[in-house]
Parts: structure tokens; C-alpha cells; sequence
């Protein structure tokens, strides 16, 4: 009898919970505290929320008296406050994810700018800034006729970044940058090329790599049009990365950074996560995240065919083995379906009813995740957020049958009060 909990509550986690639960040897999944979706057959839903630090005390008594086996964090927020060091502290070690100090990968663009520096990984030349004057200097010194890009230091939601074409731009979004996110921003060169991401699991000694490639849509209209949202669907595998450049990134740029990190004294357990660009001059990392992308997973996890809560175990052991990952064939598409309104939250309204889940649920090869859903008591489903669900698919032969499925289940999904999801999902990867 083994059990998992799962700390979040998106896409990403019912994503994570799904693939746990084919397991053979999981006989619990449980979700701390899940959404409308999460809960059902092997999985149901504590309602601890593990965003905040209050409840880490409550969850880790949980962990305790269910004798779970394993417990996985989704989000990035609780790992950079510290949960691990604190189920650590109590003497609990088979809990999956960065300590607090290894989260500055993510939570500290000072930091993690300086560490891939160190450990020689291509990355736009940037520098570091903690005041105006300082950071007036570097846009005169970084800019090139193509622009220049300014970044908060700290978590920002995705929002922290501004992409400038010239340097009067960037000068006049200075002040707004800094009202918004304070005065310490890394000035970095802008760098061109088309964005994919790349996802390892570390067992602190080295990072063993998903073999293929995915991206991501972060902007809320078609055509990447729109302002940017958390994510608003993601494919894989790319076609302009093969699995050989997916290693030569992992053993080149994510497991150096993770060797440098054990010599630091922050050794990192966890899923890793390379934002890269693929320019001129080759792949370069963009940023690391020290968890899986949301809805990045839900395609990752579909393709996915070895047993995830055994490379979890296995890199909690620290003995990770390459060898031991399998896929299925073909390809996997993940549309998300947001709420009129959403990226504004202002704008989101919760509480209306979803129809049409169980009949998209029903075609062959398409799941739907859940993400801001909630269950009412009555059994019905409504909306409980800005992305509600991830139709996800996959086509044992190709990414064209993939998306073509993927809106297919889309069409049969509806809320009250409408619904809102991009039609270009994995454009970059479909034939014209
Ligand atoms: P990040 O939060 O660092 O991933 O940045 C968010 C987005 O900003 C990335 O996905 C890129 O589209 C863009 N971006 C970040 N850094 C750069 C850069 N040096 N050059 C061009 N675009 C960038
Ligand atoms: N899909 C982008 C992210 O998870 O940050």
C-alpha cells in the first residue's frame, strides 16, 4: 500500500495525481487541497490549503498520521517559503522538491543569473541591479538596436518581465517597473529565437530529462497576440528539438547548475525546469524553474509511460537512471479552457456551471484536467478561477490528430456564461 500527496491545487497537480495513480503499487492519491476534479476512484482531496505557510504545520501532521509515502509539490510559492526544510525538520525526507535555499533558482533571478554564469551555460549577458542609477547604467550599456529586457528579481506570478525593442522604451517602462516590483532588476540582453522548455527530474546529483521538448502559449489571444497569462495550452513534442539537443541541454546546462548547487550546499531534489530560447548561437537558458510548468505538464504527463512514482522514489534516493524512462509514440496537445475575462482576475467570475466534462472525458484518447473547478454538493461542476480545465489528447502518430482531437473535445464543453480558449494551440508544430 503506498500513498502520495499531491500540495496544489491546478492543472498541473490533477495532472501530476492521474499519472501517480497509474501506478500499480499507489493505492492513495491525495490532494492537498485539489479542485473539482481531483477527487474520485484512488484520489480524494484534504482541505488543507499548502500555499500557505500556516498550514504546513496541519499537512505535515496529516502526512504523519496517514503514513504517506510520498509527498510532491506543485507550486512553486510553497517551495520558496520553505515547506521541504520544514517536513525536513520534522524528520520527514520523502518529500519531492527544492529546499528553501535551492528555490532561488526560481525565486532569485540575482541568484540564479549568477549560478549558470559559474557554471559556464550559455544565458543572455545581464546585470544586476538594486538601484535606479545603477540600473539606468546598465540599459545604456546592455541595449542594442533590438532592444533590452528588464526583469523583477523576485516571484512575480510570470508577470516580472518587460521585452523592450529600444532603449527609450525601456527607459520609459523603468519607473512602472519599479513601482511595481521594487528596485532590484536584472537588466538582460534581449535575445531572439522561437521558446521551448525542457523538464528534468534532479536526484541532486544529476538531471535526467522528459526526451522531448515542449512549449507553451503564454499569450491569451491566437497568434500570440494579448496580453501574457499563466499558460494557455502547451504540445510536445517540438519539432526543432530532438531528444540528442534535450540531453546535450540536461547534461550541459541543468545538471552542471545542480552539481554547482550539492558544492553550495543546496542540494536539489526535485522536477527542474529550463525556459530556453533557441537562437543563432544555439540553445540558451532563459530562466529555471524549480517545478513542472503548468500546462506544460499535462502533455508531459500523457506522454509519459514508466512509472513516475518510481523516478520520484528513485531520485528521493538519489540513484535516478535514465535508462528506466519510456514514452508513447506520437504526440500530446493540452488546450486550455479559461473564464471570459481571465488574465484579469478582476474580471473572472466564479461559480458557473461547466457542462459537457463527462462527454469529452468519454473520446477515445482525451482527458480533461481540472484547474479552477470546484464540486458542488449537488455533484455539478463550476468554475473556481481563471484556467478551469486542460482538454489534453494524444495521437499515438501525430500532433496534427492531436490538436484536430484536442478542439473536438473542446466543442463539447461549455460554461455558463461562455468560455474563452486560444484555436492555435501547437500552430507551431502543425502542418500548414
Ligand atoms: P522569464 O520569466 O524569465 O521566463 O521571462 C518571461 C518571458 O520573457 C520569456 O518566456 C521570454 O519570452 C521573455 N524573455 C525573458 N528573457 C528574455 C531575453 N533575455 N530575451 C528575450 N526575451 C526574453
Ligand atoms: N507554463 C509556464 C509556467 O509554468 O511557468
Amino acid at each position: 500500500m503506498v500513498k502520495v500527496l499531491i500540495a496544489g491545487s491546478g492543472g498541473r497537480e490533477h495532472a501530476l495525481g492521474w499519472k501517480l495513480s497509474q501506478s500499480t503499487s499507489v493505492t492513495d492519491v491525495i490532494y492537498a487541497p485539489g479542485n473539482g476534479g481531483t477527487a474520485g476512484g484512488k484520489c480524494r482531496n484534504v482541505d488543507i490549503d499548502c500555499t500557505k505557510p500556516a498550514n504546513f504545520p496541519t499537512l505535515a501532521d496529516l502526512v504523519e498520521k496517514e503514513s504517506i509515502d510520498q509527498v510532491i509539490v506543485g507550486p512553486e510559492g510553497p517551495l520558496s517559503e520553505g515547506i521541504v526544510d520544514f517536513f525536513n525538520a520534522r524528520g520527514y525526507n520523502r518529500i519531492f522538491g527544492p529546499t528553501k535555499a535551492a528555490s532561488a533558482l526560481e525565486a532569485d533571478k540575482f541568484f540564479s543569473h549568477y549560478l549558470v554564469r559559474e557554471c559556464g551555460v550559455p544565458q543572455a549577458t545581464s546585470l544586476p541591479c538594486e538601484s535606479l542609477e545603477s540600473t539606468l547604467r546598465a540599459i545604456h550599456q546592455l541595449s542594442t538596436n533590438k532592444g533590452i529586457v528588464l526583469k523583477a528579481r523576485g516571484l512575480t506570478g510570470g508577470k516580472g518581465v518587460t521585452v523592450c525593442d529600444t532603449q527609450e522604451h525601456a527607459l520609459a517602462e523603468l519607473s512602472n517597473h519599479h513601482s511595481a516590483y521594487g528596485p532590484h532588476i536584472l537588466v538582460a540582453e534581449r535575445l531572439f529565437g522561437p521558446e521551448f522548455s525542457v523538464f528534468g527530474i534532479s536526484d541532486g546529483n544529476k538531471v535526467v530529462p522528459f526526451s522531448m521538448a515542449f512549449q507553451d502559449h503564454k499569450r491569451q489571444l491566437d497568434g500570440d497576440k494579448g496580453p501574457n497569462t499563466g499558460g494557455m495550452g502547451a504540445y510536445g513534442p517540438v519539432p526543432f528539438v530532438d531528444a540528442a539537443m534535450v540531453h546535450h541541454i540536461a547534461d550541459t546546462m541543468m545538471t552542471p547548475v545542480i552539481r554547482k548547487m550539492k558544492e553550495m550546499g543546496h542540494e536539489y531534489k526535485g522536477f527542474l525546469y529550463a525556459g530556453m530560447m533557441l537562437t543563432e548561437q544555439g540553445p540558451k537558458v532563459i530562466e529555471f524553474n524549480v517545478r513542472f510548468g503548468d500546462p506544460e505538464c499535462q502533455p508531459a504527463m500523457t506522454m509519459l509511460k514508466s512509472n513516475l512514482h518510481q523516478h520520484i522514489n528513485d531520485a528521493l534516493d538519489g540513484k535516478l537512471r535514465a535508462q528506466d524512462f519510456e514514452y508513447h509514440p506520437g504526440a500530446s496537445c493540452c488546450v486550455v479552457l479559461a473564464a471570459p475575462g481571465y488574465p484579469d482576475s478582476k474580471l473572472i467570475q466564479k461559480g458557473k456551471k461547466i457542462t459537457g466534462i463527462e462527454t469529452a472525458n468519454g473520446m477515445s484518447r482525451v482527458r480533461v484536467f481540472h484547474a479552477g473547478t470546484k464540486k458542488l454538493a449537488d455533484g455539478n461542476i463550476v468554475t473556481n478561477g481563471g484556467r478551469v480545465l486542460g482538454v489534453t489528447t494524444w495521437s499515438p502518430t501525430s500532433i496534427d490528430e492531436a490538436q484536430a482531437l484536442a478542439y473536438e473535445a473542446c466543442a463539447k464543453i461549455s460554461f455558463e456564461g461562455g468560455v474563452q480558449y486560444r484555436k492555435d494551440i501547437a500552430y507551431q508544430a502543425v502542418k500548414q
